[in-house]
C-alpha cells in the first residue's frame, strides 16, 4: 500500500466480521442477528422499558454463547500487531464480545458496550457479569435489581468518544475490518481520518458500503487478510 516508513499512529475499527469465523453471527448479512429480530424489539431503550424481559433473555442468550467461543487468527493477529508495534495504536471495536481481550490485545476500547459487563442503571457502576440477568439479581453495588445489559443500544450515545475523535486526529492509518459501515458514528471514522490526512484501508470480505471512503481495499475472510496485513505492517 504504498510508502509505510512515515506511518506510525494506527486506528482499527472492527465489526462483527472479525468475530464471524469464531463463530459468532453478524448482524445484517442473511441469517445475521437483525434477520431474526427487529432492531426496535431488542436493541433499543424503548424496548426495554416496553418488555424487559424479552430484551434480557436475548441479551442473556448472546452473553451464553460468546463464552463457548474462542478467538480466531484474526483476533491473534491484532494483538501480535499491538504487542509489536512502537507507535500509538488504538483498537476501537463494535463488537460486545470479549475475543479481542481473550487474544490479548491491550490498546483496546469497546465502543457499543460490553456482553460481559452488567450496568446498574439505580447507581451507575458496572460489574464483570457472565451470569444470565432475567432473574433480576441484585446490583453487587447497590443492592437494587435494576442492572440492564451495557450495550450500547441504537438512540444512545457510543463510549469514549472523545478518545476516539483524539485519536483520529493523530492518526496515520486507519484500517476498518469486518463492519459494514451502516452504523453512525462509527461509519464516519474513515472518512475523518481521510480528511484529516491519513490512508485508509478497508479488510472486509466483501465491498462495504462505505468502500468508496478508502484508499484500499482487501476483500477476503479476516482470518486471512488480517494476519497477512499485521505481518506487513510488522515488518515495516
Ligand atoms: P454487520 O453485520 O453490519 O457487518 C459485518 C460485516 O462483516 C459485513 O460487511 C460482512 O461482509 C463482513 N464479514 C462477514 N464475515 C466476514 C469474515 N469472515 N471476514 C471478514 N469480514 C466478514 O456488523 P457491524 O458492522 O459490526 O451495534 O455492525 C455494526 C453495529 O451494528 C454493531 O456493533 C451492532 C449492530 O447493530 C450494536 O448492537 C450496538
Ligand atoms: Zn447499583
Amino acid at each position: 500500500m504504498g510508502d509505510m516508513s512515515n506511518i506510525r499512529n494506527i486506528v482499527i475499527l472492527t465489526g462483527a466480521g472479525v468475530s464471524a469465523e469464531s463463530g459468532i453471527d453478524t448482524f445484517r448479512s442473511a441469517g445475521g442477528l437483525w434477520e431474526n429480530h427487529r432492531v426496535e424489539d431488542v436493541a433499543t431503550p424503548e424496548a426495554f422499558a416496553r418488555d424487559p424481559n424479552l430484551v434480557l433473555r436475548f441479551y442473556d442468550a448472546r452473553r451464553e454463547a460468546i463464552q463457548t467461543k474462542a478467538p480466531n487468527p484474526a483476533h491473534d493477529a491484532l494483538a501480535r500487531l499491538d504487542a509489536g508495534w512502537n507507535g500509538n495504536l488504538l483498537l476501537v471495536t463494535q463488537n460486545v464480545d470479549d475475543l479481542h481481550e481473550r487474544a490479548e490485545s491491550r490498546r483496546l476500547l469497546h465502543m457499543h458496550g460490553e456482553h460481559l459487563n452488567a450496568w446498574c442503571s439505580f447507581c451507575d457502576t458496572r460489574h464483570r457479569w457472565r451470569a444470565p440477568l432475567l432473574d433480576r439479581p441484585p446490583c453487587p453495588a447497590c443492592g437494587s435489581r435494576a442492572l440492564r445489559p451495557d450495550i450500547v443500544w441504537f438512540g444512545e450515545m457510543p463510549y469514549r468518544m472523545d478518545e476516539i475523535y483524539a485519536a483520529l486526529r493523530e492518526v496515520d492509518l486507519f484500517v476498518s475490518i469486518g463492519t459494514s459501515g451502516a452504523v453512525y458514528p462509527s461509519a464516519g471514522f474513515a472518512q475523518t481520518a481521510r480528511e484529516l490526512g491519513a490512508r485508509t484501508l478497508e479488510l472486509n470480505l466483501e465491498p462495504s458500503q462505505g468502500s468508496r471512503m478508502f484508499h484500499e481495499c482487501r476483500h477476503g475472510p479476516a482470518s486471512e487478510v488480517v494476519p497477512a496485513w499485521a505481518e506487513e505492517m510488522l515488518a515495516g
